[in-house]
């Protein structure tokens, strides 16, 4: 696996509440992906998970309180704000929402965000009451105004029996996160809406039959993600993939092109700024469907009829007051000369290629590299993560929306 928060430091802060139990399983996750982490206890909830198993699990010292004379001897708490990239709150709990609102210092975990300037963020989770309560909702819109990145909370049942939103993001989803916030310190697409389309698209044949392609999907996710991490509102159209939703993001599945299609243009219709096409749509589907599964009929082969599907891509582009545009191309040869013709072929702002058949690029792989081309020349993104390609591709994106409002605007 990839080591993609190698050298990361980050302050894992954990509030009093139920959730805090998942607390050791998340810490694993971040230290698997190359992070280290220092456990910073709120007051009380060392009765929901105990100190000594998230320094097995972290390997560093857990810190607790903030009069505490041997952690202040060792690493003291404004040297320990000091060190962290990234402050991740979990569980983030009403009451300590509250406190940190009101910039209070009166435990380790409320003294350490005020003394740091790293990026922080919260996971919170509470009942589902007590999160649509005006007063946290009040403190969780105070704190995102600051700069504060909110984590979910995600919807569901609930540890005291309710259902509704107020369950804390599951730690695989919180270390994806922590992944994008470490990329994504300066949020670059703040408050714009961004519909980004991913995986491949199946044509069906017949009940049992389908065309498709090798797409994985992997980068639209990860895209959408970063695009989260980078403040947008973000709408995911997804074809048939087994990846799960990034969190805060508004997925809609569909199957087929034409199905894509419809869905991101009801996306777009609804408010739209950027929109990035990283589908593998498949170009062509079958001419007709065959309500009953196709026979083979003696020794002879079979040729199949195929019908174009739509340019999703292209017709988004050529909205009237349409959004930002940005293709992807997988090409296995003259990429350079592909690419540009398709830039101009569907008449998008920024096109971004990359060769097929490269060793740990492509498909199914989790890292890719790109060539971004565009009306002002190109850049080279070299081999890395798809999360951190992902994140290089965004702020190339948002420095050219940024040159085009300027230039809009003259
Ligand atoms: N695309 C689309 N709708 C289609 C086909 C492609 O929106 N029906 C988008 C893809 O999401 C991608 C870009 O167009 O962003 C380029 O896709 P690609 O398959 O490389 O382009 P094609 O036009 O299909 O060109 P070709 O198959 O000839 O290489």
């Amino acid at each position: 696996m990839e080591l993609t928060l190698e050298g990361r430091r980050i302050v894992l802060g954990i509030g009093a509440g139920i959730a805090a139990y998942k607390a050791p399983q998340l810490v694993r996750r971040l230290t698997e992906r190359g992070a280290a982490v220092r456990v910073v206890l709120s007051s009380s909830a060392a009765q929901f998970v105990t100190p000594l198993s998230l320094q097995a699990v972290s390997g560093l010292p857990v810190s607790t309180d903030l009069l505490d004379p041997a952690a202040e001897a060792a690493m003291g708490h404004i040297e320990l704000a000091r060190w962290a990239d990234l402050i991740l709150i979990a569980p983030a709990t009403a009451n300590l929402l509250a406190r940190l609102r009101g910039g209070m210092a009166d435990d380790l975990l409320t003294t350490l965000v005020l003394a740091s300037r790293a990026t922080v963020a919260v996971a919170p989770a509470m009942n589902q009451q007590m999160w649509a309560h005006p007063a946290t909702l009040d403190n969780v819109n105070a704190l995102a105004d600051r700069g504060v990145r909110v984590l979910g909370p995600a919807a569901g049942q609930q540890a005291c029996g309710d259902e509704g939103p107020g369950r804390m993001l599951e730690p695989d989803q919180l270390a994806d996160c922590a992944e994008h916030l470490c990329y994504g310190s300066e949020p670059r697409l703040r408050g714009l809406r961004v519909v980004i389309s991913a995986g491949p698209t199946f044509e069906d044949l017949d009940p049992v039959r389908f065309l498709g392609n090798r797409s994985s999907g992997k980068m639209g996710f990860a895209l959408a993600g970063a695009a989260v991490a980078h403040g947008a509102e973000v709408t995911l159209v997804a074809g048939p993939v087994a990846l799960s939703t990034p969190a805060g993001v508004n997925r809609v599945d569909v199957r087929s092109a034409e199905q894509m299609h419809n869905a991101v243009h009801e996306a777009a219709a609804s408010g739209c700024d950027l929109y990035i096409g990283a589908a593998a749509v498949a170009d062509f589907k079958p001419s007709a469907y065959a309500l009953n599964k196709l026979k083979k009929s003696g020794d002879e082969g079979m040729t199949l009829a195929l019908a174009q599907n739509p340019d999703i891509l292209a017709s988004v582009a050529a909205l009237e007051n349409g959004p930002f545009t940005v293709g992807f191309a997988a090409e296995t040869e003259a990429l350079e000369q592909h690419a540009r013709s398709k830039l101009e072929r569907k008449k998008v702002h920024m096109l971004a290629a990359n060769r097929v058949g490269r060793p740990g690029c492509g498909f199914d792989a989790d890292s890719n590299a790109l060539t971004v081309y565009d009306a002002n020349g190109e850049t080279t993104l070299e081999q890395q993560s798809k999360v951190s390609l992902a994140h290089r591709l965004l702020v190339l994106v948002a420095d050219a929306m940024d040159g085009s409002t300027r230039s809009e605007s003259r």
